[in-house]
């Protein structure tokens, strides 16, 4: 039998974009393709840990083992988020909107010769930072991720810190990368304690595999 040092673990997962209703029949969305959030629910169901997904739109069949709670907004994910607390992990893989439309039309929006609507945008909760927020239900082990298109590292550990999250998955989404909607990745893995690794060019399997394979570790090998 394969090992399975994450047994008895919860890991809570965010993957997919966030859509953000415009009116009944639109919405704002972004390029996520959900490919690495769902890698790394099924990574870390591969090590035996039980796994939720709370996982937006995406064209992606379910991965094996795992409890999938789909959502469309970033709202509805912040909520299945919480509902499905206490976890030991939270990996937040999720391209959440950070804008959604502020008052959406209940009703379908007419082009009625006024000219374009003006669509005015409220923030999101922010899911990662308001889970690694201190308190007793903060998961063990917060795991975030950035997308940037340059200074990958500075970026990253900035945000880190300012999202309170102990480590930061960061990848260079810039056009030329091809990460959006591929099926590889180049990270670098930053960490509370200033350990970083870069795993360059690797699938999104091999990068999710790698990622349980260090949060075992960081478990001291499935040891309480
Ligand atoms: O701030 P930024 O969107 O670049 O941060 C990315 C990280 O924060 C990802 O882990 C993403 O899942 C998470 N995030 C979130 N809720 C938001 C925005 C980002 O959980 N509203």
């Amino acid at each position: 039998d394969a090992p399975r040092p994450l047994a008895g673990r919860h890991a809570l997962v965010t993957s997919g974009p966030t859509h953000e209703a415009i009116d009944p029949v639109r919405y704002i969305a972004n390029r996520s393709s959900g490919k690495q959030g769902h890698a790394v629910a099924a990574a870390l169901a591969a090590l035996g840990a039980r796994v939720t997904l709370v996982s937006g739109p995406v064209r992606l069949t379910d991965p094996a083992g795992v409890t999938v709670v789909p959502v469309e907004t970033a709202a509805e994910m912040l909520a299945a988020c919480r509902a499905a607390l206490p976890a030991d992990i939270f990996v937040a893989a999720a391209a959440v909107a950070d804008w959604r439309v502020d008052g959406a039309a209940e009703q379908k929006l007419k082009k009625d010769g006024g000219g374009p609507p003006a669509l005015r945008l409220a923030e999101n909760p922010d899911i990662l930072a308001t889970l690694s927020a201190p308190g007793p239900e903060r998961p063990a082990l917060v795991i975030g991720f950035a997308a940037e298109t340059n200074d990958v590292q500075t970026y990253a550990r900035a945000k880190r810190q300012r999202k309170g999250c102990d480590w930061i998955v960061a990848n260079d989404v810039s056009p030329a990368t091809g990460t959006f909607g591929g099926d590889r990745n180049s990270v670098h893995v930053i960490r509370a304690d200033g350990q970083e690794d870069i795993w360059t060019d690797l699938p999104k399997t091999e990068v999710a595999a790698r990622l349980a394979t260090a949060i075992v570790d960081h478990f001291g090998n499935g040891k309480i």
